[in-house]
């Protein structure tokens, strides 16, 4: 085991976590639960789980944050023979898989398939159902065949170039090109120009995006406001979770260049009863269907990116793990044992657990190092964590350096998340915290919420 723990040299605090963790026996109910994946998602689903009963969470490979609610083990969540060798040697009980990589990889299929592994129970999707985020392709023909609204579509690849094109010229502008593949959030172009279309087109199917867009998807574009929503399924039964607006574009008023997400706010002020009740009849229903259909063996999380479009949701695109930093709003409002929940979703049993979501509004704030989301420094000495009041930071890219100081090591560093009453007063809890923390190059968005408060 020794050799695979990131303890306790460099971390007081691991050592003694750890050595915690040898003694508990005693506890009526003892979890050991692995979360792979080490992004601010990662510490948000660590820190719930950290909350229930019996339970001890290891982080792999974790960061600085994630080693405050658990202990950081060194292994590539890719790794799926170092994975397995983990869970039976520290007797892990249950694995949740932050990231979408490892599903599309067959994570999930690896466990099922191997005897030695038979109890541990895994959260996610097997590789068929992955991809639904792992090929669009995929997810059109899919949302089609199952009667999911969505934008219309055309599929190309070097053999239908010319069709390709005349199915350009015979959609609106904006035009939207969508590398079929995983392209690390970077695959989808929205373009103005009818020409400068075809040529990004061609240049994607020549490998602008690498094999990800040997096929491309082009797109009808969709009007409306954009809302994550996120779906919980055993297969046979599921629940929403608290949906989120995530804030994508660097710089305040939906200026700049495309981010992993710069904040998010949950509740969502538009997600009404009455959409959200479109949202299970239309996607939700049909999507659990059509998996059942597929032959899929789906327990895990769905996260629908939606349109509103005047009340009426449209899929924009699956998703087959939490967002990121959704989760870090989303995992503040969930109440109750989430262990509890994630342990009856993989026994198929969901419609036995009690689950509830907090009524306060969770407002978070990304910080990111300067330049991000193009060419930033690491290493940054961090400070203010400490004196932070009302909030949970979440972090996302920070690490130790060799003075234990906690530094950037990420394009996004740290999500702060307030609770209030409404989105007002969250976010000047959230503003209040965020002038709190200070390093070199610090950068954030100034408007989270401010949009939904106007339609509070
Ligand atoms: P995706 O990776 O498919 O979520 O696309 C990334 C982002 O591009 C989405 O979050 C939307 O903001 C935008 N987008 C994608 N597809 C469309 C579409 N058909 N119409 C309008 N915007 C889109
Ligand atoms: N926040 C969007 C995502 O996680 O893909």
């Amino acid at each position: 085991m020794e050799n695979i723990i990131m303890y306790p040299a460099d971390n007081e605090k691991e050592a003694v976590d750890w050595k915690a963790i040898q003694g508990q026996h005693i506890t009526a109910v003892k979890r050991n639960i692995l979360v792979l994946g080490s992004g601010g998602r990662e510490h948000a689903l660590a820190w719930k789980l950290a909350q229930s009963e019996g339970a001890h969470v290891f982080i792999a490979p974790g960061n600085a944050g994630t080693a405050q609610v658990g202990v950081n083990v060194n292994i590539k969540p890719s790794d799926f023979e170092a994975v397995k060798d983990f869970c039976l040697k520290q007797e892990i009980n249950l694995v949740v898989v932050g990231p979408e990589q490892p599903l599309v990889d067959g994570i999930v299929d690896f466990f099922k398939g191997d005897a030695e592994l038979k109890g541990v129970k895994i959260i996610g999707p097997d590789k068929q159902g992955a991809q639904l985020e792992g090929s669009k392709a995929y997810a059109k023909d899919f949302m089609e065949k199952y009667g999911v609204p969505t934008a219309k579509c055309f599929k190309v690849n070097k053999d239908n170039l010319n069709e390709g094109y005349k199915f350009l010229e015979s959609v609106k502008a904006p035009y939207v090109l969508k590398a079929d593949g995983l392209a690390a959030g970077k695959g989808v172009l929205i373009l103005n120009d009818l020409q400068e279309s075809k040529d990004e087109l061609g240049k994607m199917l020549d490998g602008k995006f690498g094999a990800a867009s040997a096929t491309v998807v082009i797109e009808e574009f969709l009007k409306g406001i954009e809302v994550s929503v996120f779906v919980l399924t055993d297969g046979e039964h599921y629940v929403l979770l608290p949906e989120a607006k995530d804030y994508k574009r660097i710089g305040d008023g939906d200026q700049g260049l495309n981010t992993g997400g710069m904040g998010a706010v949950s509740p969502v002020p538009f997600c009404t009863p009455e959409f959200l009740n479109k949202v299970e009849d239309r996607i939700v229903k049909p999507t659990l269907k059509g998996l059942k259909a597929e032959g899929i063996d789906y327990k895990g999380f769905i996260f629908l990116g939606l349109m509103n479009d005047g009340g009426n949701p449209y899929v924009i695109e699956y998703n087959v793990r939490m967002g990121d930093p959704e989760t870090e709003a989303v995992m503040t409002r969930i109440e109750g044992d989430f262990a509890d929940l994630l342990m009856a979703c993989a026994d198929g049993r969901l419609d036995e657990v009690h689950y509830a979501k907090s009524d306060k509004t969770a407002v978070t704030v990304m910080m990111v190092s300067g330049g991000y989301p193009e060419a930033y420094k690491k290493g940054m000495i961090m400070s203010g964590l400490d004196n932070l009041k009302d909030v949970v930071a979440f972090h996302a890219g920070t690490a130790f350096d060799a003075e234990k100081n906690v530094v950037t090591a990420g394009g996004r560093v740290i999500a702060v998340t307030a609770h209030g009453a409404s989105i007002e007063e969250a976010r000047s809890i959230a503003y209040r915290e965020v002038e709190k923390i200070h390093f070199e190059g610090i950068n954030y968005r100034h408007d989270i919420g401010l949009d939904l408060m106007r339609m509070q």
